[in-house]
């Protein structure tokens, strides 16, 4: 499958944000100095129309990511006529990447609004290998596979989520999408250390990040229970995992920056304001850059991220 992506090319860019279509008067009339827009692929399933007409322009002025929120990977079955709707949407407008969840959000017919985490166990890798070949034949190319936010874990598991992840890249050739919001907030909610977590992941197959702002509530015990919203701004200590993953990523896979979205879905704010957000990924990517290999400080929580 590695050579697809040479075939079909992957972003070469450093920093992008979620296409909305209140932003699109703003696109036309000034070009923004980021490299890439993303689009959930689900939004993008008809015939023809505005969105389409939009989706090529934006094809053919910037780099292309488009995110699947519908195949339901870790579920029973992959819905056929979906995959074939999701392949065609790829053959036609050839984007630089595609991704979808490590998830589940359909079962029996129902189909649900949320992207579901799964046990990890020998059964659920064996379906999630097979669903991933399966989607890959249809795609023609590597899915790049993301990690989820969970606010559960199930008994039944005998693997953690990095070791579950390595196992579904080792055999399917598939890449991985770090969102680090997301590992920021499985941490909080299940007590699991981000860190270890980000130090166990196959880091040299991450092609792209996605940053993203949550909502902070209480569970019944009083403790911190995050809801991963993207309706506000990323928080800094989400910016600070993020210079953490930039820094273990070079260190462990010869020196690469990765492609990093800005992901708002609630309360959208102004392009300017989410272009701002990017302009900061971009920045902390540039401060890791500089840093001599293996010389890289420790990141802690009291580093202040700042916009330019
Ligand atoms: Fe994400």
């Amino acid at each position: 499958m590695d050579h697809l992506f040479s075939q079909y090319g992957s972003l070469t860019t450093d920093v992008g944000c979620g296409f909305k279509p209140q932003h699109w008067h703003d696109l036309q009339n000034q070009q923004q100095p980021i490299g890439f827009f993303e689009v959930h692929a689900e939004n993008y399933l008809v015939a023809g129309g505005p969105f389409l007409q939009q989706l090529q322009w934006i094809r053919e002025n910037y780099q292309l990511s488009i995110h699947g929120v519908g195949l339901s990977i870790g579920g029973p079955q992959i819905d056929k006529t979906h995959l074939k709707a999701i392949a065609h949407l790829i053959n036609r407008f050839e984007p630089h990447h595609f991704s979808e969840h490590l998830a589940w959000s359909s079962h029996g017919g129902n189909y649900y609004n949320d992207l579901l985490p799964l046990p990890y166990h020998q059964a659920s890798l064996k379906k999630v290998v097979s669903h991933i070949q399966q989607v890959q034949e249809a795609i023609q190319r590597p899915l790049i596979l993301e990690n989820l936010s969970s606010y559960l874990s199930y008994s039944s598991s005998t693997f953690s989520e990095a070791q579950f992840l390595t196992e579904v890249v080792k055999q399917t050739g598939c890449y991985l999408l770090l969102d680090v919001n997301n590992v920021y907030v499985s941490g909080i909610n299940l007590q699991m250390n981000p860190h270890q977590y980000l130090q166990d992941l196959p880091l040299e197959h991450v092609k792209q990040i996605h940053l993203a702002g949550f909502f902070e509530d209480q569970d019944d015990n009083g403790d911190r229970l995050l809801i991963d919203h993207h309706g506000a701004p990323i928080d800094n200590e989400v910016w600070a995992l993020y210079e953490y993953s930039l820094t273990l990523i070079k260190q462990k896979t010869n020196c690469r920056i990765l492609p990093t979205l800005i992901e708002r879905d609630n309360f959208i704010p102004s392009l300017d304001t989410l272009i701002n957000e990017a302009l900061l990924a971009q920045k902390i990517q540039q401060k890791v850059l500089q840093n001599e290999l293996g010389n890289s400080r420790v990141i802690t929580n009291k580093t202040q991220y700042e916009f330019a």
